[in-house]
Order: C-alpha cells, then sequence, then structure tokens
C-alpha cells in the first residue's frame, strides 16, 4: 500500500523541500496552498490543492478529495503554512497580526481537526511545524513567538489524548532557515536579514529530513539545529515525566506511539 501525505503550505519553502522528499520515496503526496500558489505548482509526484488553512469547510473538501483513492484514510498530515511578522510589537499592524495568528494557530487547529479521523483510520500521525521561536521567543517576533508557543501546546496536548486512538503527533521546531518566508518580512519593511547577521547554515531540506524522522521515530519534538535542540534535551526529562502522569490519568499509562501502517 502507497502511504499518503498532505502538507498545507506545501508550494515552497520547507513545506515543497518535504513535498519533494516524500514523493523521492515513493509516497503520494498532496500539497495545499493559496490558490494563486497552488496553480503555479508544477512539480512531479506532488498533486497541489487550493486550500486556505483558515477554512475549515476547505480543508474538509480538500481532504477528502486527496483521500479518496485510500477510503479517506492519512498516513500522515503536515501543518506547515504559516507567517511571520517582523518588527517592534506597538508599531505592527492589528490587521497582520490578527492573519498571522489566524495562519500560524487556527489553521493548525483546523489542520488537526480535519485530518484526526482520517489519521485514526491509518494509526498516522500529525506532524506540526512549530519553530525555535515555540521555546524562546524572539523580540520583534512577539506575535510569530506566541503563535509558535501556540503550536508546541496544541502538539503536546494532542501527543496525549491521541495516545488512545494510535496518532502519533510530533513537533518540528527548526531554527531560522533562509526560504521566502524572510522575503516576506524584508518586504514588509523589516530588516529580518540583516538583523539575523550570518545566516545560520540549515536548508529547508535539514527541516525535510527531521520531518521524515518525526514521521518514522516515536518522539513528539524534533528540533532542527543548536539552540531548539539545546531547549529539547534540557526540558526532556521534565517532559517525559510529565508525560507518563498525564497518561497514567487517562488510563493509557505505557502508551507508545502507534504502529506504523503497513507499507510505512
Ligand atoms: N523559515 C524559517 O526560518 C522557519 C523557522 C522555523 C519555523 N518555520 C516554519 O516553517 C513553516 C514553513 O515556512 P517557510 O519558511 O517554508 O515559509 P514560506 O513562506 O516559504 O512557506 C509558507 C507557505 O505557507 C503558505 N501559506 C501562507 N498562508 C496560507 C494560508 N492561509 N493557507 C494556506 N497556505 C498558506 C504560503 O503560500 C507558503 O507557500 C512555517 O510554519 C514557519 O513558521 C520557518
Amino acid at each position: 500500500m502507497t502511504p499518503s501525505i498532505f502538507l498545507s503550505g506545501g508550494a515552497g519553502g520547507i513545506g515543497l523541500a518535504t513535498a519533494r522528499l516524500f514523493a523521492s520515496r515513493g509516497w503520494r503526496v498532496g500539497v495545499g496552498d493559496l490558490p494563486d500558489r497552488a496553480a503555479a505548482l508544477d512539480e512531479a509526484g506532488v498533486e497541489a490543492f487550493a486550500l486556505d488553512v483558515r477554512d475549515p469547510e476547505g480543508w474538509e473538501a480538500v481532504l477528502d478529495r486527496f483521500c479518496a483513492p485510500d477510503d479517506g484514510a492519512l498516513d500522515v498530515l503536515v501543518n506547515n503554512a504559516g507567517l511571520l511578522d517582523w518588527g517592534w510589537f506597538e508599531e505592527g499592524d492589528a490587521a497582520a497580526y490578527v492573519r498571522t495568528i489566524d495562519v500560524n494557530v487556527t489553521g493548525v487547529v483546523l489542520g488537526a481537526m480535519a485530518g484526526a479521523a482520517r489519521l485514526g483510520k491509518r494509526r498516522g500521525c500529525l506532524v506540526n511545524i512549530g519553530s525555535a521561536a515555540s521555546f524562546s521567543a524572539t523580540p520583534r517576533l512577539a506575535v510569530y513567538s506566541a503563535s509558535k508557543f501556540a503550536v508546541r501546546g496544541l502538539s503536546e496536548a494532542l501527543s496525549l489524548e491521541w495516545a488512545r486512538m494510535g496518532v502519533r503527533v510530533a513537533c518540528v521546531e527548526p531554527f531560522v532557515i533562509d526560504t521566502p518566508m524572510l522575503d516576506n518580512a524584508d518586504a514588509a519593511g523589516g530588516r529580518f536579514r540583516a538583523a539575523l547577521g550570518p545566516m545560520a547554515p540549515l536548508s529547508a531540506g535539514d527541516v525535510a529530513a527531521a520531518v521524515l524522522r518525526a514521521v518514522e521515530g516515536s518522539d513528539l519534538h524534533y528540533p532542527v539545529g543548536e539552540m531548539p535542540e539545546r531547549h529539547v534535551q534540557e526540558a526532556l526529562p521534565r517532559l517525559a515525566e510529565q508525560r507518563e502522569r498525564w497518561l497514567a490519568s487517562l488510563g493509557l499509562a505505557g502508551s507508545g506511539p502507534g504502529e506504523p501502517p503497513a507499507g510505512r
């Protein structure tokens, strides 16, 4: 059976690198992105769908179509679409902040909701793309940091709740990657690249490889880069202890990750 993966915001950057990696490994790959971006995507082995992650009905319609060949089942859903606003918080644009929260938080919640039953059919895996900012908030990225803390919170809670369905949940937390997202921050009057100084030598391909490790592994956190790696290592014993306590309280003590579906 050919395993299937669907990624939001997969028409460029980290999402496209991930789509390409899974396509090269024989997976059936679908990406959802804003209509103009989806229409422009011409990538062998990748099905493109117009999707605004803020639209719950859009999620249902797109996953209905993508999952139809597998009787409505899905192996992996990657909540990847995201936006970033750069600048001093009080000088920012309220509408832009609301949009960022809608895409980065509401979009992830809606993706998880649309994915739940479909992933349950395969004892699949939800991968949310957090950030180094999920652990350590970044000045001039206040709303983005808040949104990525939320992604981490949702991931940690669902990794416990969905143990009863055998669905694994992972959160990938990259440090800065040079993608078009940084162009947007620069174009909006920000000076993101200038403020960062020399770019960390990480690529979208490094994040794609972390998503693959997340899908094949059994951990909750998959940091990419030294800084988030240190955060996770420091927090790991506490997280593991808390996790066992929560699972025991839910009557799920000893729950391991869901069995990977056949063929994965
Ligand atoms: N680039 C980085 O430094 C970095 C670091 C850590 C985490 N991340 C996260 O990685 C993810 C991907 O970011 P990227 O760097 O590849 O950025 P990107 O801008 O290259 O890609 C983001 C994609 O999301 C899509 N998108 C935006 N709004 C959407 C919407 N409403 N509905 C559907 N799609 C929408 C865009 O069209 C784009 O294709 C984001 O969640 C981002 O926060 C990026």
